[in-house]
């Protein structure tokens, strides 16, 4: 019996805009854990929501027409909507905007106050927008090679690394304008006097190998961080100062607690701090530094647990490119659910999920030809064709089965070897298993060939008992693979009565009205999965 609360987050992504298949791909990588850890009866709250602070939300409110409050809400029902069609089973999402983070927030700032030091420094400003310009708003010439229109940290056109100051003819990006400098006090939160526990959390915690070793090489430098932003901003103020915002990756992981607290209805560190809490962090490679070096040391000189676990992924690429409108490969979330079932969707992803962080291609053609010839053409088919028989020749009488034929104690095998992968998140040879099982029950079905028995009135009752096992073990393998296809397999099950102790050997039943459960994915659907690129260009 695993006693463990486990405490369970992906990140909180921008509200400045739709849930795309990037964002989709962490949540459904966590949602397979989740769903696979509960059915072994792991205690689990599932929690994520909005990041909704920082400059881009309230520029991008301000470009809308909108305040920011109202463009975050509007964003958060669309976000909603899409986690529910993407079948992502949160306790919670939430946000960042609201009370109870802000009491958090406040909370954990007092609470850090020894580590927090005083510099003044200088921004640059844009005088016609008034607004400090974080670095990705400013742009100018690249020192090296002269090329326009560059960041302040790197040349697209020579490759050259640089930092913002070094930018020859530097512009805001908002205004064009050149960027004066002002000064302000800042506050800095020192991580230094922590080195020791955050070094020692970093080997201690369940964090995959490469990123691990990434996070040792930054802790020979680290500076303080600047955790103050000035106005206009939107986030929360700083108690005690006049017009400063904390940095909106301030109050985004400590948002974690802030929802976990709404989810709670109330005091969320009991829960957090308590010695059998499991607290487990999925994320972006993007984001680790925040996640490996800033949240521990805040958590840490706060007095309160560090997470357990981080689960990172790698980027999502679409037809082997980076995701973008002006590439012609986004896709959102919302528009993938008008085009294809997103179970499917759910499917591919697990099929190439494993615990590495390299980048994972959503290749169109790809993702057709897998899930038409696995999914379809070898696990849906499995039912279809046991079903079709029954159905066609008995009635829909199911038969119930022997557990002590062969195949079916080889199903019990390939079963066991399968549940621990999803725990582990090697989702990939889980799903290999899966297809591995499947093949053999096809085999089997093949090898008995019931549609040409059914002929011979003495070959008939075997006929009769391959296919109630047949579609005994296509049930068995869809509930293992629930966890991935949680819908579908509501639907199958909503068909079929399971009512027995055991929940593995179906009672015999009369099948009426199978439903269709998945169809092979059509050219003119993949078609249309890329067709809001069109709309914009
Ligand atoms: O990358 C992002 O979209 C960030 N808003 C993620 C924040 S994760 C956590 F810290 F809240
Ligand atoms: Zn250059």
């Amino acid at each position: 019996m695993n006693e463990k609360k486990y405490i369970v987050t992906t990140a909180l992504f921008y509200a400045n805009g739709p849930l795309h298949l990037g964002h989709m791909l962490e949540m459904i990588q966590a949602d397979i854990w989740v769903r696979s850890a509960r059915e072994r009866g792991y205690n689990v709250i599932f929690l994520s929501g909005d990041d909704q602070h920082g400059t881009p939300i309230m520029l991008q409110a301000e470009k809308l027409g909108q305040s920011p409050e109202q463009m975050i809400d509007a964003v958060h029902q669309d976000h909603l909507r899409d986690i529910e069609s993407f079948h992502i089973s949160y306790d919670c999402f939430y946000g960042t905007h609201n009370q109870e983070t802000k009491q958090v927030v406040n909370d954990i700032y007092h609470k850090v106050t020894p580590y927090l030091t005083e510099t003044v420094i200088e921004q640059a400003y844009d005088p016609v927008k008034q607004v400090f310009l974080p670095d990705r708003y400013i742009k100018g010439q690249c020192p090296k090679c002269g090329a326009k229109d560059q960041y302040g940290d790197n040349c697209e056109v020579c490759g050259a690394t640089y930092t913002i100051d070094d930018l020859v003819n530097p512009y805001s990006i908002l205004t064009g304008q050149t960027p004066e400098k002002r000064a302000t006090p800042h506050q800095f939160f020192d991580l230094k006097p922590l080195t020791q526990v955050i070094s020692s959390w970093q080997e201690n915690a369940t964090i995959a190998k490469n990123i691990q070793n990434k996070l040792t090489e930054w802790m020979d430098d680290l500076r303080p961080w600047d955790i103050t932003r000035d106005g206009p901003y939107f986030g929360f103020e700083i108690p005690g100062r006049d017009n400063q915002y904390f940095y909106v990756w301030l109050d985004a992981p400590i948002g974690y607690l802030g929802i976990l607290s709404h989810y709670l209805k109330g005091d969320p560190y009991t829960l957090w701090d308590d010695e059998s809490s499991h607290i487990m962090h999925f994320i972006g490679k993007d984001i680790i530094n925040f996640h490996g070096l800033f949240w521990p040391g805040v958590l840490n000189a706060a007095g309160h647990s560090l997470p357990n676990e981080i689960r990172t992924h790698g980027f999502l690429t679409i037809n082997g490119q980076k995701m973008s409108k002006s590439r012609g490969t986004y896709i959102s979330a919302a528009h993938f659910n008008q085009s294809i079932p997103t179970e499917y969707l759910r499917y591919y992803l697990a099929s190439k999920l494993t615990n590495s962080t390299d980048d994972m291609d959503f290749s169109l053609e790809d993702f057709k030809n897998r899930v038409n010839a696995e999914l379809i053409g070898k696990i849906i088919n499995l039912g279809n064709r046991c079903v079709g028989i029954l159905t066609k020749h008995f009635d829909g009488q199911l038969l119930e089965i022997s557990i002590e034929d062969e195949i079916w104690r080889d199903s019990i095998v390939h079963a066991e070897k399968i549940r621990p992968l999803w725990l582990s998140g090697d989702y990939q040879s889980a799903m290999r298993s899966v297809i591995i099982w499947v093949n053999h029950i096809n085999q089997y079905v093949d090898t008995h060939k019931p549609w040409a028995a059914v002929k011979i009135e003495e070959e008939k009752p075997n006929a009769h008992q391959v296919c109630s096992m047949g579609f005994n073990l296509f049930f068995r393998i869809m509930r293992e693979i629930a966890c991935v296809l949680p819908k579908t397999f509501e639907k199958l099950n909503l068909s079929i009565n399971e009512n027995q102790s055991d929940g593995m050997v179906l009672p015999a039943q009369k099948i009426e009205n199978y439903p269709r459960l998945l169809e092979r994915i059509t050219d003119e659907q993949i078609e249309s999965l890329l067709t809001e690129n069109a709309a914009q260009r």
